[in-house]
């Protein structure tokens, strides 16, 4: 579905190009494996896609800021499977599994310094600018992590304040891929500041249908471990939701759930989406992510340029939000 994009086929063949040394094979096997797996490639897509927007007819000055950007996403995917003890990624094992955590942590950190080195390709006089939305972007996404682990040992996480935990940990990400590539291609700062608000809604919907595919997604096409939000207790909306509105017998079935350490795994997970069809948050949560891609197309429509030259970008967030993996 977005393997055959042609703009995702234009950044695998600059993924491809650039090449990592053979030794020490520990940290540089790790990378070629996670780049090789692929995965949707929609931040670089987005890059590109945002400089095309704006005019940009030269997309070889701004495919080392898409390959940053692409960098970035796996070094923190890297990170993530430890914190998140994910078994699987892109259908695979996770690189922690398959190496082990220091591997998972060091070649994590030489993609984040790689990812730096394709920036500085970019044209000197961008640079500047490319940084510091950058770098702001990427230590928002280090906050938002971080909120994520500190909200597995809390109960009462309020939907606001899972909402401002995703839209750092993820829809930054998204906004800035998007910034980037509209400051290549020299728009103005009010255009690029509707792009990014159109890409951090679109970020916050993109979230939301990750978690509820945690849930609900197809073991055979989903690629991640099913059910892994619910093993490691994650605050998403679902699990919000159920501990706002379960009352009586539910309420004591959704106690007795988070407080029996003794259940399978398998056992956990299916009595938790029980509760979740019975008090309707898979639904509560579909509306939400609808509301929030309402919120993106508005931002979207609303950017100075013509209409015929945004039906990319739109048919992007469509296939996003009906994803499968
Ligand atoms: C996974 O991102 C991490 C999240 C922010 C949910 P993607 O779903 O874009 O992962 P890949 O790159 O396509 O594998
Ligand atoms: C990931 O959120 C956000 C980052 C990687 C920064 P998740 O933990 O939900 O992403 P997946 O589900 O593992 O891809
Ligand atoms: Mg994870
Ligand atoms: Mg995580
Ligand atoms: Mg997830």
């Amino acid at each position: 579905m977005f393997e055959k994009h042609p703009y995702s086929i234009l950044v695998s063949q600059y993924l491809q190009e650039r090449s990592f040394p053979s030794t020490p094979a520990y940290l540089y096997d790790p990378i070629r494996y996670i780049l090789s797996l692929g995965g949707k490639r929609i931040r670089p897509m987005l890059v590109l896609m945002s400089a095309r927007l704006f005019g940009k007819e030269d997309l070889n000055d701004v495919l080392p800021a898409s390959c940053a950007i692409e960098y970035f996403h796996n070094f923190s995917l890297l990170h993530d499977d430890i914190m998140d003890k994910a078994p699987l990624r892109r259908g695979q094992p996770t690189v922690h599994m398959q190496w082990n955590d220091n591997v998972a942590i060091l070649s994590g950190d030489a993609l984040l310094v790689k990812a730096y080195e394709e920036l500085a390709n970019s044209p000197a006089g961008k640079i500047p600018s490319l940084l510091r939305v950058f770098n702001q972007v990427a230590l928002e996404v280090c906050e938002g992590q971080q909120m994520d682990m500190d909200f597995e040992n809390q109960d009462a996480v309020s939907e606001a304040a899972y909402l401002n935990m995703i839209k750092l940990k993820t829809s930054v990400l998204l906004g800035g891929a998007l910034k980037m590539g509209a400051i290549l291609a020299n728009a103005s700062e009010e255009q690029q500041q509707l792009i990014y608000d159109f890409g951090v809604n679109l970020g916050i919907a993109f979230q939301l249908q990750d978690d509820f595919l945690d849930v609900y997604g197809d073991p055979s096409s989903f690629g991640k471990q099913v059910g892994g939000d619910i093993l490691c207790d994650k605050k998403t909306i679902l699990r919000i939701k159920t501990e706002e509105l379960a009352t009586g017998a539910l309420r004591e079935s959704f106690e007795n759930l988070i407080g029996t350490v003794a259940l399978s795994d398998e056992v956990k997970v299916a009595e938790m989406k029980k509760l979740y069809g019975l008090l309707a948050v898979d639904e509560y949560s579909t509306q939400l992510k609808e509301q929030y891609m309402q919120l993106a197309y508005n931002k979207l429509s609303s950017i100075d340029v013509a209409e015929q030259n945004k039906a990319e970008l739109f048919a992007l967030a469509d296939m996003l939000m009906n994803r499968a993996k």
